[in-house]
This record gives C-alpha cells, sequence and structure tokens, in this order.
C-alpha cells in the first residue's frame, strides 16, 4: 500500500476534488484505492463524493468501528472514509487521538494499492502527522500568487520536519504552458532558498464542468469522462501508477 497526502498552503485550491477524481481515475486503471479524510475540522468529502455514510471516523475516534468497518463505496469505483465536520472529538483529536487511526492503518493495506489522505489546508500537528506517515506527498496550488507563496511556506515546513520527504507539485484550475512557467520558478526558489528538489506531476486544468459536476455532488472523472480536468486527471494517475511501479521517484 502506498500512503499520498494531499496537502496546500491555501485552502480551497482544490484538494478535495482533486483527492476524489484522482481515485476515481485510479481505480479506472485497476488500482484498489481509498480517499481518506483527513480534514479532522472541516470534513466535507462525503459531500464531494456524495455519499451519506452511517458511520465515520467520528466512531473510529470513540472507539465504536475500527478503519475498515467504516469504509465505504464511492462512486467511481474507490473506497472512502469519511471524517464529519464540527465534532468536538475530531476537532480536539490530538498526536494520541491520530495514532488510534495510524495503527490500524495497516488493516487497510490488504484492500487498498493507493491510500490517499485529504488534508487539511495549512499545516497544523494534525496535518504534519498525516505528511509524516505518508510515503509522497502532492502539494496542491493554484495559479493565484498567493497559493503559491503559500505553498513554498508548506514545502518549508514540510522538508524542516521530514527532510527526506518526496514533495509533487500540481497546479490546479492551470494549464499545461502556465503550470510548467509556474513550476519552474517554484523549483528555482525551492533550490535557492532550501536546496531541495520538487517533482512536477503536472497541472489540472480550469474546467466550467468540472466546477458543476462538484456542485452537483459528482465526480467529474465520472460523469464527465472526456471534459479537459478529467483528461488531465487521469494522465496524473498515470505518473501516480509510477510511484508505486518504481517505488522512488525523482525528487530528492
Ligand atoms: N479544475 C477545476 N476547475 C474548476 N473548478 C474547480 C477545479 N478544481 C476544483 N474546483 C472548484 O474549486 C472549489 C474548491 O474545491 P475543493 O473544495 O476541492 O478545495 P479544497 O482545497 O479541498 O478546499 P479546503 O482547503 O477548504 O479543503 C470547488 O467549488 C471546486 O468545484
Ligand atoms: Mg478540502
Amino acid at each position: 500500500m502506498l500512503t499520498i497526502a494531499i496537502t496546500s498552503g491555501k485552502g480551497g485550491v482544490g484538494k478535495t476534488t482533486f483527492s476524489a477524481n484522482l481515485a476515481a481515475a485510479l481505480a479506472e486503471t485497476g488500482a484498489k484505492t481509498t480517499v481518506f479524510d483527513a480534514d479532522l475540522q472541516l470534513a466535507n468529502l462525503d459531500i464531494t463524493l456524495g455519499v451519506t455514510p452511517e458511520f465515520n471516523l467520528q466512531h473510529v475516534v470513540a472507539e465504536e468501528k475500527t478503519l475498515t468497518e467504516v469504509l465505504v463505496d464511492a462512486p467511481g469505483g474507490f473506497k472512502a472514509i469519511t471524517g464529519a465536520s464540527a465534532v468536538p472529538s475530531l476537532m480536539r483529536a490530538g498526536p494520541k487521538k491520530l495514532g488510534l487511526f495510524f495503527n490500524q492503518l495497516n488493516e487497510l493495506s490488504k484492500q487498498t494499492d493507493f491510500l490517499l489522505f485529504d488534508c487539511a489546508a495549512g499545516l497544523d500537528n494534525r496535518v504534519l502527522s498525516f505528511l509524516k506517515l505518508s510515503d509522497e506527498i502532492i502539494l496542491v496550488a493554484s495559479p493565484d500568487p498567493t497559493s503559491i507563496t503559500d505553498a513554498y511556506a508548506t514545502a518549508k515546513t514540510i522538508f524542516r520536519r521530514k527532510p527526506n520527504a518526496r514533495v509533487h507539485v500540481v497546479f490546479n484550475m492551470a494549464n499545461a504552458h502556465e503550470g510548467h512557467k509556474l513550476f519552474t520558478m517554484f523549483e528555482k526558489i525551492m533550490w535557492s532558498y532550501l536546496k531541495k528538489r520538487v517533482n512536477y506531476l503536472g497541472s489540472v486544468r480550469f474546467d466550467q464542468s468540472a466546477a458543476l459536476a462538484t456542485r452537483k455532488r459528482e465526480l467529474y472523472v465520472v460523469t464527465n469522462r472526456d471534459c479537459k480536468a478529467s483528461q488531465d486527471v487521469r494522465a496524473l494517475a498515470q505518473q501516480v501508477r509510477q510511484f508505486q511501479e518504481n517505488g522512488v521517484q525523482k525528487a530528492s
């Protein structure tokens, strides 16, 4: 099982939408995939997926259910572990409570090739705990300048806390040309100030039909198979499959 944390500096750049659609695209390639709602404060993966599970992380924290017991089927042929917003026990979940999940993650490995953590924006200690235990980190940014400066600050903290982190950058709501240009700049800053390399995974174009799909609680990869965003996410899924096949990637 390969664990991948999907994170960002600034909020609202499209992490949850990307995590869910990437999971659907990975599932299409035959990979067993699970998305875990690691945003313990503002959990909304269930909304994005259009599912209403009876049990969620709240029941795991209360020790009423195990992680495998709260797995639900998501449209798109993958599994999800959803959270619940504004649940005090989840909001307070410190490292000790998180240990509860982490000890159970191995149980998932029998039924999952890829475990994606849809993290909260920013880097509180809970997010850092998820990043620490992930094999790979996907840092999502939008072309918005504040999103890029926040991504830089996030990468800096990630490398301080996990010097050997493997960080892959995705520009969401950017076309290929714009994504490359932004990444070239980002890469230069990372190298000159931190002496760290990050890998470029690619970009997902801004797509009105993707935004509409979210509004309808649908996954664009499933319901708008050929839209621009679906094509881009499928291409990224092929690269994510390589993480597993190669065991490692370019960043160091
Ligand atoms: N490629 C895209 N094209 C158009 N709209 C998009 C695209 N990706 C995401 N969006 C829209 O951006 C909005 C924010 O997405 P999302 O909730 O996934 O962000 P997030 O990073 O998870 O936010 P938060 O930081 O609050 O968790 C949604 O309305 C979604 O439909
Ligand atoms: Mg989100």
